[in-house]
């Protein structure tokens, strides 16, 4: 992919999953790398496997919090020498009739996959324009943004909340020459997926995958991880506040 040798990037929830595959990816492009992730095992466990592919380092703390997100982008700041790429990646899931959701649930997702992911890039945004400008922004939806997938009303509801986050950025930060755009990942198979799937069963998994998803399965982290090392790159030049959906043809099914 064009362009991102030696670029500075930070990956939010890079601890696991989509994050994780997408840190690889990263520095097998020759990116200089810090992860986030909100366990802190996980984050070394994470770094270590990693640190074989190049310079990658990681930072355990809670992005819904404003002290844990100076935390994370000034800790990049420090050991990057500034940035040019956020993957604001970091979430959470679970199912739950709407009938059933607490207050006090709702505002936990909420916090974290809306909250996180403004603070986390008005922070880095922040940054970049006091570097003087350019840079790249990246922020992690979901098909569930745009389709209301059954069960999941405050997880669609925060990433439908993420994609008009992205696209006023998109506009508010085009005159810096700070590119934003969104990703809408369909069924990835992922530790979060993993642990729902483990609810409903294997059977109902497969059923699944084979009913709704056009090609037949459920997406890999790496594919995920293809996409946002596309829009960071020089290739997405002129790709600006929009979103890319990586979903095996889920979202073309009436
Ligand atoms: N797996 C899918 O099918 C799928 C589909 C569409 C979108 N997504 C989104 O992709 C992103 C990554 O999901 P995944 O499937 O790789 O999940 P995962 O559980 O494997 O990884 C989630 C990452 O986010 C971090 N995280 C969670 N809560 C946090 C918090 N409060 N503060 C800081 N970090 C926190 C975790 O530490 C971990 O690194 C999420 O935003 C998710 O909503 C996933």
């Amino acid at each position: 992919m064009r362009g991102l040798a030696g670029k500075r990037v930070l990956v939010s929830g890079g601890s696991s999953g989509i994050g994780a595959a997408t840190a690889r990816r990263f520095l097998q492009e020759g990116s200089r790398v810090v992860i986030g992730g909100l366990d802190p095992g996980e984050v070394d466990r994470t770094v270590a496997e990693l640190a074989p592919l190049g310079e990658v380092s990681g930072l355990a703390g809670d992005v819904s919090s404003e002290t844990g997100v100076d935390r994370l982008v000034g800790g990049a700041v420090a050991a990057l020498g500034g940035l040019d790429v956020l993957v604001n990646n970091a979430g959470t899931a679970w199912r739950e009739p709407f009938l059933d959701i607490t207050a006090e649930h709702w505002d936990k997702i909420i916090s974290v996959n809306l909250r996180g992911m403004f603070l986390v890039a008005q922070a880095v945004a922040r940054r970049l324009v006091a570097q003087g400008g350019g840079g790249v922004i990246l922020n992690m939806s979901s098909t569930n943004g745009i389709g209301g997938e059954a069960d999941y009303a405050h997880y669609n509801a925060s990433k439908g909340g993420v994609l008009l986050l992205t696209r006023t950025m998109a506009v508010e930060l085009g005159r810096h020459g700070i590119r934003v755009n969104a990703l809408c990942p369909g069924y990835i198979r992922t530790p979060l997926n993993s642990a729902i799937a483990a609810g409903l069963g294997e059977e109902f998994v497969s059923a699944y995958e084979r009913e709704h998803i056009p090609l037949g399965r459920a997406g890999l982290a790496e594919e995920v991880a293809a996409g946002y090392a596309f829009l960071a790159s020089d290739d997405a030049a002129f790709v600006h506040g929009t979103e890319l959906v990586i979903d095996g043809g889920q979202l073309a099914v009436m």
